[in-house]
């Protein structure tokens, strides 16, 4: 492995930022960990070093990049006038698991927006994450640690294997608390609009703004050249190299009994199940990926669980389907892309 493992997961003393933050401002690679997944992070005002990302992830270059910031001064070098709902947003959900699409200024380099006018802007509340931001004294570009279309990094021992030899430090925090990304909204007409689902909920949103719209790209299948407000939305995204399909009934029994279907066909199949309904499946393989009654617990799980299952060598996947409400529809927006649109609800 090229990268400096550097371990932070169970105690760290400060010094060691000094270290993080120069080797970020001296153009180096660091994927550091962050409460929604580990991000591969760069110098955000430098074009060279934030190219490296590009490569290292094998991210098409249209696929803008969020800026992470420590500090909510760094706001008026990087984007133009907050609106009075935008400002809301802010004070309300920075730092945590939420990103703001902002007008930017031309101190944010067009690699890392991919010449859009807006730039994404995020600030961790993770406090490794915070501190290297801090230390680097620039903003860091930062997409989540995976090879582009694989289930985000949310543990070093994945991010070891895809990204050891492409990077130039690892930082282990431990497994990520939330484990799926940030919220991604932007105020459209003074409505704000949710791209990417996270824990930050739309009844979250509601409760500060009032008013909020969720993107129906979320569920829907965009076609390649449909202009979508968040490019992130037109890429095949989170799904293993394995078929899967995802099934959902609000009904327990009707949910058990079509995956009990589908695997009588399908016996080399492997079921990723909510803990409760563990010993019901008849599948070669069951996976448990948390409590149907903890959508934390799952959210944590779920990207670390859709990464093993490669490994088990079977023809297909069935994922049991979660609720959408509250932090459901994020699970649900990771899991019918992982499983490219294939999901049947009964
Ligand atoms: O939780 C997270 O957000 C993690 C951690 C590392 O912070 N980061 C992350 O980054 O998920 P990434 O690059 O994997 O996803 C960023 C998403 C992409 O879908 C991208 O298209 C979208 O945000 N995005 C970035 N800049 C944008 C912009 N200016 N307008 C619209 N969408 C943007
Ligand atoms: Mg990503």
């Amino acid at each position: 492995m090229k990268a400096k493992y550097i371990n932070l997961s169970t105690n760290f003393d400060d010094s060691i930022f000094d270290e993080l933050g120069l080797a970020i401002r001296n153009g180096k690679l660091v994927v550091f960990p962050t409460e929604t997944v580990y991000g591969i992070g760069a110098n955000g005002l430098d074009e060279t070093s934030v190219k490296k990302i590009y490569e290292a992830k094998g991210r098409s270059s249209d696929n803008p990049l969020i800026l992470h910031i420590s500090n909510t001064n760094t706001l008026s070098e990087i984007t133009k006038s907050i609106s009075c709902v935008e400002k809301k947003l802010i004070n309300a959900f920075f730092p945590g698991p939420f990103t703001l699409i902002l007008e930017r200024t031309p101190t944010v380099p067009n690699v890392v927006t991919s010449n859009l006018e807006t730039v994404a802007v995020r600030m961790p509340s993770n406090e490794i994450a915070r501190k290297i931001i801090e230390h680097a004294k620039v903003p860091i570009a930062a997409p989540s640690a995976n090879i582009s279309g694989k289930p985000s990094g949310t543990e070093v021992c994945d991010i070891i294997d895809e990204l050891g030899d492409k990077v130039d430090y690892i930082v282990d925090g431990g497994k990520c608390d939330i484990g799926i990304e940030s919220t991604v909204v932007r105020v459209v007409d003074d409505i704000p609009t949710i791209l990417r689902p996270g824990k930050i909920t739309k009844e979250d949103i509601l409760n500060v703004v009032g008013k909020v719209k969720v993107d129906r790209h979320i569920f829907e299948k965009c076609d390649f050249n449909e202009a979508v407000l968040s490019p992130g939305m037109k890429y095949r995204h989170y799904a293993p190299n394995t078929k899967c399909i995802m099934v959902y009934s609000s009904e327990n029994n009707k949910l058990v009994q079509k995956i009990n279907d589908i695997v009588k066909d399908n016996f080399n199949s492997l079921v990723i199940s909510t803990t409760e309904n563990i010993s019901k499946y008849n599948a070669k393989y069951v996976l448990d990926v948390g409590s149907k009654n903890n959508l934390n617990e799952i959210s944590k799980n779920i990207f670390s669980t859709l990464r093993k299952v490669d490994s088990y060598n079977v023809d297909l996947v069935i994922i049991e389907g979660v609720t959408r409400e509250g932090l459901g529809l994020a699970i649900m927006n990771r899991l019918i892309r992982a499983c490219e649109y294939n999901y049947i609800e009964c």
